[in-house]
């Protein structure tokens, strides 16, 4: 038996739904830690858990995209914890924007006017936007409403939600930050992974003839 085959008979062990634990638990250790000031880590508690639970939710989204990838080249299969990724990533987002809207900026006005009038804001909002129906159709009874392909399609949303995430990181953090440009090369990697180059190369005809 190969490493990959043991750690997938592991991994058929571990139930997905451990995932939303897991998180709801890291989330709300966040925000215990907010609440007591027992970190001396965040200067600002509350911006501080904005950005921890914003950086969280990021991490998660590169993970799914990572999944598939890591089948390709380990043989290792993770695919049966997407959905609780996914569902966990846009509670986290969900998290962050709540955060942000109740404990820093307060009014409804505000939260309006900073979506209107500052991008990276504007950008991670269209990030959530695009994640809401991913999270709504994460279920049995939408894949069979649907129908598998249109599932699949719209679920293809994640690779724009997940770039804006990206472009939202880089433009907050001014001056072209290490931190949030290594996040964005990592999500603009896997994403190249994940293009069909042979099947582009053919419908572009001007590619196939060289
Ligand atoms: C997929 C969606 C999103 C992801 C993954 C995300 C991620 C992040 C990350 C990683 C940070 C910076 C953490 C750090 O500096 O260490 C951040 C900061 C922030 N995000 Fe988001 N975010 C998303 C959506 C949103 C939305 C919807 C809003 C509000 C409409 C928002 C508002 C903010 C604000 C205000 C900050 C702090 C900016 C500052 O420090 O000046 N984000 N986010």
């Amino acid at each position: 038996m190969t490493l990959a085959q043991s750690i997938n008979g592991w991994l058929r062990r571990v139930p997905a739904w451990t995932l939303y634990v897991v998180f709801a638990l890291w989330g709300g250790w966040y925000f215990y830690l907010a609440l007591t000031r027992s970190t001396g880590i965040w200067t600002n508690q509350v911006q501080g858990l904005e950005h921890v639970v914003g950086l969280l939710a990021l991490k998660i989204l590169i993970a799914i995209l990572a999944i598939t990838p890591i089948r390709t080249y380990t043989g290792i299969n993770l695919v049966k914890f997407r959905r609780a990724l996914g569902v966990s990533a846009f509670f986290l987002v969900l998290y962050h924007f709540l955060v942000w809207w109740f404990l820093d900026v307060q009014t409804l006005g505000r939260v309006v006017a900073d979506i209107i009038k500052r991008p990276y804001i504007t950008i991670g909002m269209g990030a959530l936007v695009l994640l809401l129906p991913l999270a709504v159709t994460s279920n049995n009874l939408s894949i069979r409403k649907l129908g598998p392909l249109a599932w699949r399609r719209l679920h293809w949303l994640t690779y724009p939600a997940v770039l804006l995430a990206a472009v939202h990181f880089v433009w907050l953090r001014k001056g072209w930050q290490l931190e949030p440009l290594t996040y964005l090369a990592i999500i603009v990697a896997l994403l190249l992974l994940r293009v069909k180059w042979r099947r582009l190369a053919l419908a572009l005809p001007g590619l196939s003839r060289g």
